[in-house]
């Protein structure tokens, strides 16, 4: 999709972090937009910082995991915006735990929302998408898609079966003139750690990783700009910082030897708990 102006892009969690600095490159676009998350106060403060931005802007509190609220979104949404042509499934959490000390309900949340919540928004807002024409499906997948990460099993596992979801729509939906981009970032100055600190897990961890984000990762905003021309471009994946084609590349180039290191950092990790 070339041109984005005057077409209706939905976001989830857009109420922070990645979901907030897409909605903004969206109207920066001049697209109209539909922001949605389960926190009424991350909404609220980016409807506020786009209120600049002259684009028409609504907000949707949802729980991506709500199957009967996110069946009655695209209505809603539809209701206020007329055609839905962009759809972004970018709400996400994660919690650093080891998979022994994982409860199931930190597992079942992590997998309600990364990938039930993707599964949702794919299937409820497609016929939406199909009337519209010509549209795009973008989904949040991670660098964690391309290896099994140590101490982040669910989360692992939602981000590399969202990828999985995102190739086989790619196909399917091309006859249907619909478009899909899996997107790879590495780490992102977020509120993600910040968030997974309320979930349990191990906090040193999450503290560590949390630091270390916030030195190196990169702003959300760089990235924002990366997934628009992703669009434009009709690309089937972007991968999103150094940190995310190394771990792409040496996935591919040492399949198995690879993991060593990780397996080394988390037996170093263990001891010190
Ligand atoms: N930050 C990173 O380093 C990084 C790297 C790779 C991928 N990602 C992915 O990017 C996406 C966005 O995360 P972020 O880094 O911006 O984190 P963030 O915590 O800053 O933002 C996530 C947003 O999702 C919302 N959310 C959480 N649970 C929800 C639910 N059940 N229903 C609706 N909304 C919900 C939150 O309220 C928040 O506004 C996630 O899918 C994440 O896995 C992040």
């Amino acid at each position: 999709m070339r041109d984005l102006r005057g077409r209706t892009a939905v976001v989830t969690g857009a109420g922070s972090g990645i979901g907030r600095a897409l909605a903004s490159a969206l109207a920066a676009e001049g697209c109209r937009l539909a922001l949605v998350d389960v926190d009424p106060a991350g909404l609220d403060e980016t409807r506020r910082l786009l209120a600049g931005a002259g684009a028409p802007v609504t907000t949707h509190l949802a729980d991506v995991r709500d199957r009967a609220r996110m069946a009655a979104l695209p209505a809603e949404i539809a209701a206020a915006h007329g055609a839905i042509h962009l759809l972004f499934n970018n709400a996400g959490v994660t919690i650093n735990e080891s998979f022994e000390n994982s409860s199931i309900e930190q597992l079942e949340l992590v997998i309600g929302v990364n990938l039930w919540g993707v599964l949702y928004g794919c299937h409820y807002f497609l016929p939406y998408l199909k009337q519209a024409g010509e549209a795009h499906i973008v989904n949040t997948s991670s660098m964690a898609a391309f290896l099994g990460l140590p101490n982040q099993a669910s989360y692992s596992l939602t981000k590399a079966a969202v990828k999985s979801l995102s190739e086989s729509l790619r196909v399917e939906l091309a006859i249907s003139n619909i478009g899909v981009t899996s997107i790879h970032p590495g780490a992102i100055q977020t509120n993600i750690l910040k968030a997974a600190a309320r979930y349990g897990g191990d906090a040193a961890q999450t503290a560590r990783m949390e630091a270390l984000v916030q030195r190196f990762g990169m702003a959300p905003e760089k990235l924002a700009a990366q997934v628009v021309r992703a669009v434009k471009r009709n690309r089937m994946r972007q991968r999103i910082g150094i940190d995310s084609y190394l771990a792409e590349w040496a996935k591919r180039l040492l399949p198995v030897a690879i993991h060593a290191p990780l397996r080394w950092a988390f037996a170093r990790a263990a001891a010190r708990r």
